[in-house]
């Protein structure tokens, strides 16, 4: 399937936020620690997620999905090994590892998976697994891990790996005795699974800061938990409103988490309340100086896609520096094709807004530069076709439905 975009249309309307891809990933793989019943809610049917769940399935839990709503019974889970074939397709499937561990005190998981952005290694899981005794084997591209001797311990990550940070928390959660865990994620999507655990019945002190003392309990128990709502899917639609300037409320989301674009935009953009945000325009955006992505609260990595194809039409010169990935300027060439006119050094991409950008035959490589493709095409005059959205369908429900019911002209053309 591609989409082709008639671009230069104005959004008007309301739109509703789901659940957080980053967030049900995570809740799903750690539902696996959980000696009960796990039910989500708002649990759109993105293709990531459905992955996960499938990888659920064939560890031998049984779960029952529908109406944005899964129920996982993982007492039925009778295998450790986590499918090769559909973990490739997945790199959250990494984060069977730490639930695994955490009940079975045994996994076998494939090495790599997911988007295109980087190296993506996962030596901060690993060694931070061993210092919690963790024995760990590489063979055939597996990770062989038995946890049978392990005990809490301090732990510092040297980075705050949001997938590290996930998994340690998970399997600290059913670790005898006591573990520290310093320097851990904070973004929203990691407070969440600890209050997930939590919930469950685990001892976690210090939720929501860089610090937490775990003390692991003898078993997690049945829950029900809703998602956060998808901050990344929040800055898509503020995007496109900024890149056709008109106006749209966000519903069900959270403005906190997405205060790192808010921050860019002038104060009469936007507006915020409990559970929504209302953007209105009816002028061009000025350029935004420079942006720095880095661990939360910092200027997220999967809004740099988004908020680089804001800035090919923003007034003036903004410089964006990507320090998460190292591969996440993809679609600039790509944004070139439609007029964009960007520099691109090592890390630092340097964007020369233009007035319009104009439609073009682009192509998806990740994820959130699909999404970004998709808004450049919103603002462009002309025709826009972008091919491989596969990628974007990853980690968005309806991204072309919720846009047309705003007042774009996006056709999904099967191939
Ligand atoms: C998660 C998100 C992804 C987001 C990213 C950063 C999910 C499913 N994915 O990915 O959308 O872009 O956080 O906010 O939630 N690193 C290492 N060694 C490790 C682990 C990570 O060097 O063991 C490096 C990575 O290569 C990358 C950086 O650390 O350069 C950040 O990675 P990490 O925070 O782990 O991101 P993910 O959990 O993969």
């Amino acid at each position: 399937m591609y989409y082709q975009i008639n671009g230069g249309k104005k959004l008007f309307g309301e739109v509703e936020i789901g659940g957080a891809k980053n967030c049900l990933l995570p809740l799903i793989a750690s539902s696996v620690a959980i000696d009960g019943i796990s039910e989500i809610d708002k649990c759109p049917p993105m293709t990531d997620v459905l992955n996960m769940i499938e990888l659920l399935r064939r560890l031998g839990a049984k779960v029952e999905y529908g109406e944005n709503r899964v129920q996982i019974d993982s007492r039925t889970i009778n295998c450790v090994q986590v499918d090769e074939n559909l973990s490739k397709k997945l790199r959250g499937s990494v984060l069977l590892l730490g639930a695994l561990l955490a009940r079975f005190k045994r996994a076998v998981v494939p090495l790599s998976g997911g988007c295109a952005i980087g190296k993506r290694p996962i030596d901060i899981h690993i060694s931070a697994l061993k210092r919690l005794g963790v024995t760990v084997e590489e063979e055939n591209e597996k990770l062989y891990c038995d946890a049978t001797n392990s005990k809490g311990n301090y732990v510092r990550l040297t980075y705050p790996s949001v997938g590290a940070s996930e998994n340690l928390i998970t399997f600290a959660s059913l670790t005898k005795g006591t573990t520290v865990l310093d320097n851990v994620a904070m973004e929203p999507e990691v407070v969440a699974l600890e209050k997930f655990l939590v919930l469950a019945g685990a001892k976690i002190s210090g939720v929501g800061s860089s610090r937490l003392e775990i003390c692991g309990v003898e078993k997690l128990n049945s829950i029900f938990f809703s998602p956060i709502p998808d901050r990344i899917e929040t800055a898509t639609y503020l995007t496109a409103c900024l890149m056709t300037q008109g106006k749209i409320t966000l519903r069900n989301t959270c403005p906190l988490h997405v205060k790192c674009l808010i921050d860019l935009l002038p104060f009469d953009v936007v507006t915020c309340c409990d559970d929504c945000i209302c953007v209105q325009t009816q002028r061009k955006i000025e350029s935004f100086g420079k942006i720095v992505t880095g661990p939360y609260p910092m200027f997220a990595t999967d809004m740099q896609s988004l908020v680089l194809s804001l800035s090919t039409v923003a007034m003036g010169q903004t410089l964006i520096f990507e320090k998460v990935f190292e591969n996440r300027f993809s679609n600039c060439q790509e944004l070139v094709k439609m007029g964009a006119k960007i520099d691109l050094f090592d890390d630092c991409a340097t964007i020369f807004g233009v007035d319009q950008l104009c439609g073009a035959d682009v192509k998806c490589s990740d994820l959130r530069s699909g999404a970004g493709l998709v808004l450049a095409g919103l603002n462009a005059k002309g025709t826009t076709r972008i091919f491989d959205v596969f990628h974007i369908l990853r980690g968005y429900c309806d991204l072309a439905k919720n846009l047309n019911n705003l007042g774009s002209e996006i056709f999904e053309i099967k191939e």
